[in-house]
């Protein structure tokens, strides 16, 4: 199967840096401007043509089920008056795809949070979105770039941007081969390593496309950086088989995670919907 359908949203963590606004409140719905980060997380899907939403959640998260549905409430309230346009661009999500969910019952990391998610995916390659890495672009999404490029290389893809070589224990970092403008076939990568046990400075950004044996090799991949079970570790076992590349995409990406980024970002926005 070429075409990928689903997109899962790792969405349970706890949003730490962000306390205490994310006490009672998901941090994937803290809103740049006045979208919540994960609506332009799916806005971003559903640009790469996919319908099918697949949200990983934790405690304390419903907020997230209930502002992908209907509020009837509300639409009863606002029907008819100048305020309705306010709801277009939820609707339009809301009646374009499904969502479905499933918990994550232990934070063990993201490589756990994403095996948490086979139920919802099944057996074939999906796409996944790290909401608060937020990305923009005036022409295609990454994510549609990356759903483009699997269609030719059929194997697991990560989205890697240039970062000082300061930075690298915050990311996994690549190694790899060129390819292709912008491709690289990676034969190594490292958890948030040091800089001078990093081989690269490209980092990856919360954008992937995974082939489903991932699920398998997840479930054998022992905990890494921080004792949690680690994504990178995993693609590093269908890296060594070839299996996958880094794609330096085209576009801007904030890290929503920092409270800096955030502003950025919540800047960025804001200049761009005034123009
Ligand atoms: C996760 C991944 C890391 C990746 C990053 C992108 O880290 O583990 O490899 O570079 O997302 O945002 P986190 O930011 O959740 O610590």
């Amino acid at each position: 199967m070429s075409k990928i359908r689903k997109c899962l949203f790792p969405a349970a963590g706890y949003g730490t840096r962000f306390l205490p606004a994310t006490k009672a409140i998901p941090k994937e719905m803290l809103p740049v401007l006045t979208k919540p980060l994960l609506q332009y997380g799916v806005e971003e899907a559903i640009s790469a043509k996919i319908d099918t939403m697949a949200i990983v959640t934790g405690r304390g998260k419903r907020a997230i089920e209930d502002h992908f549905d209907i509020s009837y409430e509300l639409e009863h309230q606002i029907k008819g008056t100048s305020k309705e346009h306010y709801l277009t661009e939820i609707r339009k999500v809301i009646t374009n795809c499904t969502f479905s969910y499933t918990r994550q019952i232990e934070m063990k990391g993201l490589g756990h949070a994403i095996l948490s998610g086979e139920t919802l995916i099944g057996n074939e390659p999906f796409a996944v979105i790290l909401a608060d890495d937020l990305c923009d672009n005036d022409g295609e999404s990454v994510l549609s770039q990356m759903t483009k490029l699997y269609a030719k290389y059929r194997c697991s893809i990560v989205a890697v941007e240039e970062i000082p070589m300061e930075q690298t224990n915050k990311y996994g970092v690549v190694g790899g081969n060129a390819e292709d403008d912008n491709v690289l076939r990676v034969t190594d990568m490292v958890e948030k390593p040091d800089p001078k046990d990093a081989p690269s400075n490209l980092a990856i950004i919360g954008r992937y496309i995974l082939t489903p044996d991932i699920f398998d090799i997840i479930r054998e991949t022992k905990p890494g950086k921080g004792g949690e079970i680690q994504i990178t570790d995993a693609l590093l076992t269908q890296a060594k088989q070839g299996r996958v590349i880094a794609y330096k995409f085209k576009g801007k990406r904030f890290d929503c995670g920092s409270v800096d980024g955030f502003v950025k970002a919540t800047n960025y926005f804001y200049n761009k919907e005034k123009k």
